[in-house]
């Protein structure tokens, strides 16, 4: 399989990055077959991805006629085995290891045996999502970054039995969605949440030492230090609870103290102050 074989892409998880990653991949001409677990979940991503394809259109950056013509690329399941068509399945479901192994297991026994399999994990171990499929050497890392469809980077993770050709197949498509690869082995955290993570951590237990407000400490990295966003303006974007989830991850793996999540932040995901997909962080959001 390389990457000019692909024609049909298979996304499992609808949430914002998979609906993130379904988005590219229409825009890019790719049909696209993506699953949710109800029929309902799976319409509030197409929802969501309409709103967006709208908004291009609103400002001049798509046609209404290639708006449709993504659209028309879209399918939407609830079962797995309709990605049977699949040449390349990017899996972004929820970060848990047993439930990713469940999805590869049962996606290496639907989709052919060239097909790669790709997973969106931000801190788990592609090696050992891989260790779930007795063909490993198909299954890479393609870490899209929030939201995916506006930020450039994709992390291309070679897993420890990952094949030259999946790598190489992951790294061209991922030009072809229009985003800039680079490769990266199956370290903890990969290259950026490496870095990330613990600088985020620092921020947050900022707030309390320096007694800072969200705000004052936000405006002080963008008009200080060149931010695109605050960092608490940034993690109510990623999600608290996936801020939290990687946090931990990343300290069980390497334990440096600076991984670990500030306690201030597992009090907010444990009160379900998530961010902006909760309607409420360190911010409050109203759409
Ligand atoms: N999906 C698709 N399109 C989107 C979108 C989304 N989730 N969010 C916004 N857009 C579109 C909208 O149409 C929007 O225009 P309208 O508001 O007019 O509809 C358009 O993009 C532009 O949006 P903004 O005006 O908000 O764009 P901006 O210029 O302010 O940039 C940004 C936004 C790219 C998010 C920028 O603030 C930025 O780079 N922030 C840093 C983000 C970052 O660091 N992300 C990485 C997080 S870490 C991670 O993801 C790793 C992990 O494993 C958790």
């Amino acid at each position: 399989m390389t990457a000019s074989d692909v024609r049909v892409i298979g996304v499992v998880g609808l949430g914002g990055m998979g609906s993130g990653i379904a988005q590219l991949a229409i825009e890019a001409g790719y049909e696209t077959v993506a699953r949710e677990v109800t029929g309902e979940l799976g319409e509030t991503a197409r929802g969501r991805i309409a709103h967006y394809l709208q908004r291009k259109v609103d400002k001049g950056r798509l046609e209404a006629g290639e708006r449709d013509a993504a659209l028309a690329l879209l399918s939407l399941t609830t079962s797995v085995g309709d990605l049977a068509t699949c040449d390349l399945v990017v899996e972004a479901i929820t970060e848990e290891l047993d439930s990713k192994h469940a999805l590869f297991a049962e996606l290496e026994g639907i989709v052919r045996a060239e097909a790669v399999l790709a997973t969106n994990t931000s801190a788990l171990s592609v090696t050992e999502i891989a260790a779930a499929v007795s063909t490993p050497e198909r299954v890479v890392g393609m870490h899209f970054f929030n939201p995916a469809p506006l930020m450039p980077l994709v992390e291309i993770i070679r897993a420890e039995l990952s094949s030259d050709a999946a790598v190489e197949t992951a790294y061209q498509v991922g030009e072809r969605l229009g985003k800039r690869p680079i490769r990266c082995h199956d370290t903890p955290g990969f290259v950026v949440n490496r870095v990330l993570i613990p600088l985020l951590n620092d921020c947050l237990r900022v707030l309390d030492e320096a007694r800072v407000s969200p705000e004052d400490l936000d405006t002080a990295m963008t008009a200080g230090a060149g931010w695109p966003m605050g960092p608490c303006a940034l993690v109510d974007l990623v999600g608290i609870d996936v801020h939290v989830h990687a946090s931990e991850a990343l300290y069980e793996k390497l334990r440096e103290p600076r991984m670990a999540p500030p306690p201030r932040i597992v009090a907010m995901k444990n009160a379900g102050l998530l961010g902006r997909k909760s309607g409420r962080g360190f911010y409050v959001y109203d759409d």
